[in-house]
């Protein structure tokens, strides 16, 4: 059994491999230092992060801060705020959210999602508001493009709360209600649905976040929050989007779904689940196509989650992976944006996701150590 294991990890590793060296042009950028410090509390008044992403190349942290509907720009190795992006008729305005942030790792450019936040905060997720994407470079310290996504969506689906990327330069943009996918070309010249269900109802919840490795685009589907969520496998070769089931074995559910990542130590193998009030569930396909995945179990000890904050997103800083978490419901400030909130805890989960992927299968000291200790 364990010669068997291991012959099946060695050819996981093999395909894996091969579909990375096949794969995509990756610019050169610096490498940042392995980052070991622990949880880490960022101290920024009214952050209120709903997603983060880390920049592999500056070795810079972004978070969207719902609220103020603006971007901080953090070093986490200096522990300071460096910048924070701010956008005029758009930040600390009614009913303007920043959720999604995202680098890109072919262009290590930044695409940014400024959201209409009225679908999140009403019962049938009233549809009406402005919806923007803007992609940013962070070394020029330039808006590359700006565009208004309600001249695409006409105002009939909303909550665009994810962006992802392709090698080819498109940016993708994920939508709630009902769970759409916009496709904005390279230069920012257009953008077209990619994928849209067949019937347009933005009181149905859909897609909540999404994950790329090569061209395998992974989105959690909420399915209108009745029982467990699910997730599917989109090609991004494709002109327009398809989705088709990921089966879970064994098929635990995944609930109060958010953002979903895919922590770039584990090269597109390990899909991070974020469930608002249960945690983290760690979900694994040894040879990366995600055909399938395996379930390996849930991250549920947050503090955070006694103290009336939820599990949005989870983010890697060189080697250590942290849970992003959100308090929804602090009072806003008289005249200001957000709540009164100056500390904003990372909860480090690294060894207790390590601790799920060594229990069973070839992880734990990565792919080559497997390889190299049989
Ligand atoms: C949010 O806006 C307030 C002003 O209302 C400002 O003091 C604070 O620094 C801002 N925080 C962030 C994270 O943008
Ligand atoms: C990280 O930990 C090191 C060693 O304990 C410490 O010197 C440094 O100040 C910490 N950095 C941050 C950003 O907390
Ligand atoms: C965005 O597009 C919508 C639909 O065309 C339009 O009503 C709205 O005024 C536009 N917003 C801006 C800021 O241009
Ligand atoms: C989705 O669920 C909501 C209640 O949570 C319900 O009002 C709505 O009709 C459902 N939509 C569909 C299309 O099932
Ligand atoms: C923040 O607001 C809460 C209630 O909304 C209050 O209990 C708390 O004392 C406030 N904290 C500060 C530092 O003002």
């Amino acid at each position: 059994m364990v010669m068997l294991t291991r012959v099946l990890c060695l050819w996981a590793t093999l395909v894996l491999n091969a579909t990375i060296a096949k794969g995509h042009r990756i610019p050169t950028r610096n490498e940042c230092p392995p980052f070991k410090n622990g949880t880490i509390v960022i101290d920024s008044y009214q952050l209120y992060p709903e997603n983060a992403d880390f920049d592999l190349n500056q070795c810079l942290l972004y978070f969207g801060a719902l609220f103020n509907a603006s971007v901080v720009v953090y070093d986490p190795y200096k522990a300071k705020t460096v910048q924070t992006l701010e956008f005029p008729g758009i930040t600390r305005t009614d009913p303007f959210h920043v959720g999604g942030v995202a680098w890109d790792p072919y262009t290590n450019l930044i695409s940014i999602l400024i959201d209409d936040a009225t679908p999140h905060v009403t019962p049938d997720h009233h549809v009406g508001g402005d919806d923007f994407i803007t992609r940013y470079d962070p070394v020029k310290k330039e808006t590359l493009w700006f565009l208004n996504i309600t001249e695409v969506s006409q105002g009939k689906y909303g909550g665009q709360q994810d962006v992802e990327h392709d090698a080819r330069g498109h940016v993708y943009v994920l939508g709630t209600y009902p769970g759409t996918i916009l496709r904005v070309e390279p230069d920012g010249s257009a953008i077209k649905p990619w994928y849209l269900p067949k019937v347009i109802d933005h009181t149905y919840t859909g897609l909540t976040g999404f994950a790329a490795t090569g061209d395998i685009l992974l989105a959690s589907d909420a399915r209108n929050a009745t029982g467990s969520g699910e997730i599917v496998r989109f090609d991004m070769r494709a002109q327009q989007g398809t989705p088709v089931l990921v089966p879970r074995t064994p098929n635990e559910p995944i609930m109060s779904l958010d953002a979903v990542y895919l922590p770039p130590k584990y090269r597109g193998t390990v899909l991070l689940v974020s469930e608002h009030d249960r945690g983290v569930s760690v979900l694994r396909s040894q040879d990366g196509r995600w055909e399938t995945a395996e379930y390996l179990g849930r991250v549920t000890d947050d503090p955070a989650l006694k103290d009336g904050g939820v599990n949005v997103a989870t983010v890697e800083i060189a080697g250590s992976v942290y849970m992003v978490d959100e308090w929804f419901a602090d009072p806003i400030v008289p005249g200001t944006s957000a709540g009164n909130r100056t500390a904003f805890p990372m909860w480090d989960i690294t060894a207790q996701v390590e601790k799920l992927l060594g229990a069973k299968g070839c992880s734990g000291g990565g792919w080559l150590g497997t390889i190299i200790s049989s």
